[in-house]
């Protein structure tokens, strides 16, 4: 999202104020630093990375601090880095240029709604484009700071999101990746009158788009996994089959803590049942480790979920405490310790079943669409289950969806070639 974020900022600003991208900060008029804040450590790195930028850049550039951690530290920033220019918050992002045009600007109101802004176009990718569905997120999980950061949950209207896939498909977009904290909660709510939609309506209908091959998502969440959604997300030929399910913890008595709104058993009915209709998915999770009150018993319960779905993908982390959440007050929390063992054991377990996934990809064939030039005369791209695939080749690879066979599979990147 914070990507898709700074694509709006580049668009708005080079359509409406003439600014051109340079790699160079040394040459920027303008440096703009887009942030996350679900766990603690990007945001020191932030005043460091300030920090950095006030040395280098040339006299009167002028630095803006955005996304989640401005919306929620606010004018604090001013104090803690005079330097800084602006202030701008996730959810305020259509205000940029006015940030750009007034000195000291603060732009952090969540309750902010910016669900009906076109925004300019920009995209740093020709054939993979980012569409935003909705903004912010009223779950409250009770250890994640986006609810204060990116406020409450609406979504964008159709119109608009059909418009976008339209116009990037229009030049020349294969595929197309939508955005939001909770994208299977599409359609709750709108900040006008609409049409009644869903998520897994949104898919069917996105899917029309002639020229259109792919079509992404993430987040959904387990809690809104119905029949009709993991139905359509099986048959439906142009989704990717690729699911991400963020798990956080494996015991149910944590989900409940966390307040999840689910239990392992209605998350293991959800992914078992996915991977009985849908052969080739490839399922990827969040896992948290070390959350208050987790015991001994509650942590084997996450290992005993990885190895029931065993995840083509895991980001795990140790639990970070965070300001304004129901969590940062709960008893019990566990000393860093014991969460570093437990992130070893997690992330050593789930080692072993990649390597054992990866090695059974030999041989087998893939529809890649290629995106990116690496170095050694390679160019990679995804399958339509999201590994990442590499063969020799150039440019006019690019944008193209080729088949492949895999020949030699490693962890990273499975290597193969165009049949
Ligand atoms: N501590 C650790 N991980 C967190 N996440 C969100 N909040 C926290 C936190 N306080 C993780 C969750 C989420 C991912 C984006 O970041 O796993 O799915
Ligand atoms: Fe955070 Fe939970 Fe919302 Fe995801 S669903 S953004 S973890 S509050």
């Amino acid at each position: 999202m914070n990507v898709r974020d700074s694509e709006h900022m580049i668009a708005e600003l080079k359509e409406k104020e003439n600014y051109e991208l340079t790699q160079d900060a040394k040459e920027a008029d303008l440096i703009l630093i887009n942030t996350c804040s679900v766990r603690e450590k990007p945001v020191h790195k932030l005043f460091s990375e300030v920090g950095s930028f006030e040395k280098i850049k040339k006299n009167g550039a002028k630095i803006g601090v955005c996304g989640c951690t401005a919306s929620h530290l606010g004018d604090e920033i001013f104090k803690r880095a005079p330097n800084v220019d602006f202030v701008l918050g996730a959810r305020n992002v259509s205000k940029i240029t006015k940030a750009v045009n007034t000195p000291k600007f603060l732009g952090n109101d969540i309750d902010f709604d910016e669900s009906n802004y076109a925004f300019a176009d920009f995209r740093n990718s020709l054939y993979k484009t980012y569409i935003n569905i909705s903004i912010g997120c009223d779950k409250h999980c009770t250890y994640c700071i986006v609810p204060h950061t990116r406020g409450d949950e609406i979504s964008i209207p159709f119109e608009i999101i059909k418009n976008e896939a339209l116009k990037a498909v229009s030049k020349g977009a294969k595929e197309i990746f939508l955005l939001g904290q909770n994208v299977n909660n599409y359609g709750k709510r709108f900040s006008n009158a609409h049409e009644r939609i869903n998520f897994s309506d949104l898919l069917e209908k996105l899917s029309e788009i002639e020229g259109l091959e792919r079509i992404r998502f993430t987040s959904p969440h387990p809690l809104h996994m119905d029949d009709r959604f993991l139905e359509v997300f099986s048959k439906n030929p142009k989704v990717c089959k690729s699911m991400h399910m963020p798990l956080q913890s494996g015991s149910s008595e944590i989900l409940k803590a966390m307040k999840r709104g689910y239990t392992k058993e209605w998350y293991l009915d959800r992914a078992l049942k996915l991977r009985s209709m849908c052969k080739d998915v490839s399922i990827s999770t969040d896992v948290i480790v070390a959350f208050p009150g987790e015991s001994d018993k509650d942590f084997e319960d996450t290992m005993d979920v990885l190895e029931k779905v065993r995840f083509e993908q895991m980001f795990s982390f140790k639990y970070s405490k965070r300001p304004l959440t129901k969590a940062a007050t709960m008893p019990n929390q566990i000393s860093d310790d014991i969460a570093s063992k437990r992130l070893n054991i997690l992330q050593v377990k789930h080692t072993e079943i990649l390597d054992e996934i990866v090695a059974k990809q030999k041989d087998k064939e893939f529809e890649v669409l290629f995106e990116e030039l690496r170095s050694e005369g390679f160019v990679a791209g995804r399958s339509d289950n999201n590994f990442l695939i590499q063969v020799k080749g150039s440019e006019e690879l690019l944008g193209k969806m080729k088949k492949v066979k895999i020949t030699n599979p490693r962890r990273m990147v499975l290597n193969g070639e165009i049949l």
